[in-house]
């Protein structure tokens, strides 16, 4: 093994693994294993984000679904990756994916190297993921919502063609069409943002929450508010109000008990809020997490913050959201 590790070491000082025309793992040089050590790698993962794929910040397909990203990275100067250290967070690299000969080679650079000489950063990266969102959400305004417009701006002008007798059947189809279309915004308004952090504030909206769902479900929810209050970025409040909406669903769903508690916590630096609750609870792998979980992770992620776990069987649950509410300053 060390002997076949040789010719990788010498040429790559990074980590580097050795792979056949498929994909699969051949060889690894000694830098290699030892990251392997320090971080859970999948090398199905990395050749996905390596020839874009699956995205750069998700370490899962599933959550990459719908991202800005997803399918829109391929680059052969390297590409921004993320693997989960040991310790269960997160670490951006770069990777490079090289063909030699029939093989495949994939280079793995620390992120404390300049920036460079590894490509692209993970900012410029984000901005332009963000851009790619934007246009997304052009795309949708103009290929969904200016459709749906322009089609009923032809049903109209078509009323005066249309018999006298017909004009209330008509009518009523018109209206139905402008249902549809005022639901198509709003259904494209609650996707990029619930405006009702933009209408009352962080605390409102949650007690706006928690009142209708405990109105709806018979579910009791107590929310704690601690602290000097203080002001989240406009995208911290969504995290926030996201991952609340997302825990206490569990909670109903899972814990087998009727009550839950959030508690929010506004620290010196950063705001921490705690969905809890004194159930069943779960083994908690946060290498294998649902699709509910991995997004609050993701979340947190995306603003600098981080999500933390305290469950086990019988043990109930306890999510915590931690945000600065400088973004990156955590
Ligand atoms: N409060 C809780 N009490 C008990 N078990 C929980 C709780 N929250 C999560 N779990 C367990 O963790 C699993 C993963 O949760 P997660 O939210 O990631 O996915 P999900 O709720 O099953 O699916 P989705 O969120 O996509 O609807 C759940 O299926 C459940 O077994
Ligand atoms: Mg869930």
């Amino acid at each position: 093994m060390a002997e076949s590790n040789e010719p990788i070491a010498q040429i790559f000082p990074q980590p580097t693994w050795l792979m056949d025309a498929d994909y699969n793992v051949i060889d690894r040089n000694a830098q290699a294993e030892k990251f392997e050590k320090n971080y859970v790698i999948s090398m199905e993962y990395a050749v996905e984000v390596a020839k874009g794929t699956c995205c750069a910040f998700h370490t899962d397909k599933r959550a990459c679904k719908n991202c800005p990203l997803e399918n829109k990275w391929a680059a052969s100067e390297g590409f921004p990756i993320t693997f989960m250290g040991r310790d269960g967070i997160s670490y951006e690299f770069f990777g490079k994916l090289l063909k030699n000969e029939q093989n495949w080679m994939l280079e793995i650079s620390y992120i404390d190297k300049p920036l460079e000489s590894v490509g692209k950063s993970m900012l410029t990266y984000l901005n332009e993921a963000r851009e790619s969102e934007q246009k997304r959400i052009a795309r949708e305004l103009h290929d969904g919502i200016a459709q749906s417009i322009y089609s009923l701006m032809l049903e109209t002008r078509g009323l005066k063609w249309t018999p006298v007798e017909d004009h209330q059947q008509k009518l009523q189809a018109i209206d139905r069409h402008f249902a549809d279309v005022l639901l198509e915004i709003k259904s494209l308004a609650t996707e990029l943002r619930p405006s009702i952090l933009d209408d009352v504030g962080l605390i409102p909206a949650i007690n706006q929450f928690v009142e209708q769902t405990m109105e709806m479900t018979g579910f009791i929810i107590h929310v704690i508010v601690e602290g000097e209050r203080n002001a989240l970025s406009s995208r911290g409040n969504v995290v926030i109000y996201r991952s609340i909406q997302e825990a206490i669903s569990n909670a109903l769903k899972y814990s087998g008990e009727n009550e839950a508690s959030i508690t929010v916590d506004f620290g010196q630096k950063e705001l921490r809020v705690t969905i809890a609750d004194e159930g069943k609870g779960f083994i908690y792998d946060p290498y294998h997490l649902g699709f509910g979980l991995l997004n609050l992770r993701e979340r947190a992620h995306s603003v600098g913050g981080k999500m933390e776990v305290d469950t086990g069987i019988k043990k109930g649950t306890r999510i915590t959201m931690i945000v600065p509410y400088k973004e990156g300053s955590a």
